[in-house]
């Protein structure tokens, strides 16, 4: 089955407005990046190698559910267009494909920023499933979802990962809002969502003792390097990362370990830095059953299934849209 793309962030247009939001990051206070400037090669692969530290349980937590539930969910939905936002690897969907009986006029859309990966990731299971119509489409999907294909029978949206945990509520509630626009009356969301847990194992999955999610970390900082042109030393930054309760969120930031003037060239732009400042890099927000059926309710959206891993540390939901919302 051939592939379609759709192009709706070309790399001129991206990296503009990349550098958009460094400018601003970087000139507020508190200064920030948004984490979705991680994935660059480099990132893509160490975040990659996150996945398979021992601390960091959330892939495979959520992969153990995927594999437990897939036929439950598959069997009693029957989509015929499946919505992928941010699929990497396209790793996790394969044990939804697995699953569908009657999988012969199936579509799948993926959207994701990365050109070259996205490309990648659908040929390859373009190869591996031959019935599959496949449409990738290169997009923010902060931006470019009301571009999506129409869908061409009912329709599942796939936001796993815990990516919804990235974001602050209310551009969440916005996101969720879209999403709940792109399934139609019928239509139904799964959603990876990382649960709230003793603090201290949620420190060592963002903390890891052999150093890679502190190098991911620091990695943004190259990333910011090449799209503004920017002179930050890497390795005169710490990593910080802690659980903060009162947020039910996972904090990332990085601390300059001297005072240091960094520029940003393309931007015109100087910033000094004392020992100690930091840069925001990451919010991890962590949920419970309650909060997910809160932040679905605001959107429109209702909580259909709920299902846990064993140990309780991951959660996948199936929601569907609240009629008339
Ligand atoms: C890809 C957003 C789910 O929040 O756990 C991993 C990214 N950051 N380690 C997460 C991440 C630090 C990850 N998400």
């Amino acid at each position: 089955m051939p592939c379609l793309l759709d192009v709706h962030a070309d790399e001129a247009r991206s990296l503009a407005r990349m550098a958009d939001d460094i400018q601003r990051g970087l000139t507020g206070s508190p200064r920030m990046l948004p984490p979705k400037y991680f994935y660059d090669e480099a990132g893509s692969e160490l975040f990659e190698r996150i996945t398979q530290l021992p601390e960091y349980y959330l892939t495979r937590a959520e992969e153990s559910i995927l594999r437990d539930v897939a036929d439950d969910v598959m069997g009693g939905l029957r989509p015929r267009d499946i919505v992928e936002l941010g699929p990497g690897s396209c790793r996790k969907v394969r044990w939804l494909f697995d699953a569908l009986e009657d999988a012969e006029n199936v579509r799948y859309v993926a959207v994701d920023v990365g050109r070259d990966s996205l490309v990648q990731a659908v040929t390859a299971l373009a190869d591996e499933y031959p019935w599959l119509h496949v449409h990738a489409v290169v997009g923010d999907f902060e931006r470019h979802l009301a571009c999506l294909p129409l869908a061409v029978g009912r329709r599942l949206a796939l936001f796993l990962g815990s990516t919804i945990g990235n974001f602050d509520p209310i551009p969440r509630r916005a996101l969720l809002a879209q999403i709940r626009r792109l399934l139609g009356a019928d239509g139904r969301l799964l959603l990876g969502v990382d649960l709230v847990k003793d603090r201290d194992e949620l420190n060592a999955a963002y903390d890891d003792p052999a150093g890679v999610t502190a190098e991911f970390n620091r990695n943004i900082l190259r990333v910011v390097n090449r799209t503004v042109d920017a002179d930050f030393a890497p390795e005169k930054w710490r990593h910080h990362a802690f659980y903060n309760v009162a947020a039910s969120r996972i904090e990332m930031h990085l601390l300059a370990t001297e005072p240091q003037r960094v520029i940003l060239r393309k931007l015109g732009v100087k910033l000094d830095f004392d020992t100690g400042d930091g840069i925001w890099t990451e919010n991890s927000y962590k949920f419970t059953r309650e909060s997910v059926e809160a932040m679905l309710a605001e959107a429109g959206l209702a909580l259909e299934q709920w299902y846990t891993d064993a140990e309780r540390r991951f959660g996948l939901v199936l929601a569907r849209p609240v009629e008339s919302a």
